[in-house]
């Protein structure tokens, strides 16, 4: 199943029966969950609250940032991804660790009698959003639709031939709207395989309306093994995520944005 869903979020889906109770996952190797958060919603009294769902190791590392927009959407992008983890899990929400793999790649350490979680975060101006699964690669991009980026020379260096021309032959706001669908899903695909940026961009291409990827080395990896989806969390912001799944046809994915109510609920204890 490949989903292209721009407008409102899905009403139903596994994640709209509320939380999991104490050790009742409501996730496992078929779901995939992904939350946004736009900084717009929260309004200043609850942004303590939101810190206080991090572990001293990320507020501290949340002081660190020399801009308070900078500051405020790691805590919201942390504080949610700690919050999806305990909605999912039915753990506390300051109960999870995370290492940090070879090419800089928060990997979640699973408590024991959990499956091996996976989960990946994203933050752009104003916006943060998180992806959880089970077991498989996943991973999400978000960006601002910024006006002045220098699409054509960032995609003449960076993209494969076929969506270099693509966003060549885009005019106006459609060139950057072409731009940001290939570099989020891109994004969210090298975030899924743990490289980053450490991955050319140019050595796999998407079909931006089939959300289906085709790799210059044919022996790279295997297309049939991923999902795709992109949306549009609000007028000026794209997001893509990328799922690696051995049956497709079996994951279901629900996106949606976070719900505040829940997290400020869970700085309430
Ligand atoms: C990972 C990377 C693609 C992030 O891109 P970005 O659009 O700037 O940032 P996003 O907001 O989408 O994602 C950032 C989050 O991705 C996660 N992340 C970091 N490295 C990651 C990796 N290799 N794979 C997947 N996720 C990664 C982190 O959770 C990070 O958020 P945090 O620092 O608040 O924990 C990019 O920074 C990168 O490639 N870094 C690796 C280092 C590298 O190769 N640098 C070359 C620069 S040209």
């Amino acid at each position: 199943m490949q989903k292209t869903l721009e407008g409102n979020p899905i009403s139903e889906g596994f994640l709209s029966h509320g939380p999991a109770a104490p050790g009742k996952a409501i996730i496992d190797r078929d779901h995939a969950a992904v939350w946004w958060l736009t900084l717009d919603e929260i309004r200043d009294a609850d942004w303590l609250k939101l810190a206080s769902l991090l572990i001293e190791e990320e507020r501290a590392r949340s002081e660190r940032f020399h801009f308070d927009r900078d500051r405020l959407v790691y805590i919201a992008a942390h504080a949610m991804c700690r919050g999806l983890l305990s909605y999912c899990l039915g753990a506390a929400v300051q109960s999870w660790r995370f290492t940090v793999e070879y090419h800089g790649k928060p990997e979640l350490v699973s408590p024991p009698n959990m499956p091996r979680l996976r989960v990946n975060i994203s933050h752009t101006r104003g916006l943060a959003a998180v992806a959880l699964t089970v077991e498989h690669d996943i991973g999400v991009d978000v960006e601002w639709l910024q006006r002045d980026a220098d699409t054509d020379g960032l995609a003449a260096r960076m993209f494969a031939e076929t969506e270099r021309q693509r966003v060549a032959a885009a005019n106006g706001s459609e060139k950057l709207d072409i731009f940001l669908k290939f570099w989020t899903l891109k994004e969210a695909y090298v975030k899924a395989i743990g490289k980053g940026l450490s991955q050319p961009l140019d050595a796999f291409a998407f079909d931006p309306e089939a959300l289906e990827i085709a790799f210059r080395d044919a022996h790279a990896d295997d297309p049939a093994n991923w999902h795709f989806e992109r949306y549009r969390p609000g007028p000026d912001y794209l997001m893509a995520l990328a799922v690696r799944h051995p049956d497709k046809q079996r994951l279901a994915v629900d996106t949606r944005p976070a719900p505040l109510s829940y997290l400020l609920g869970l700085a309430d204890g």
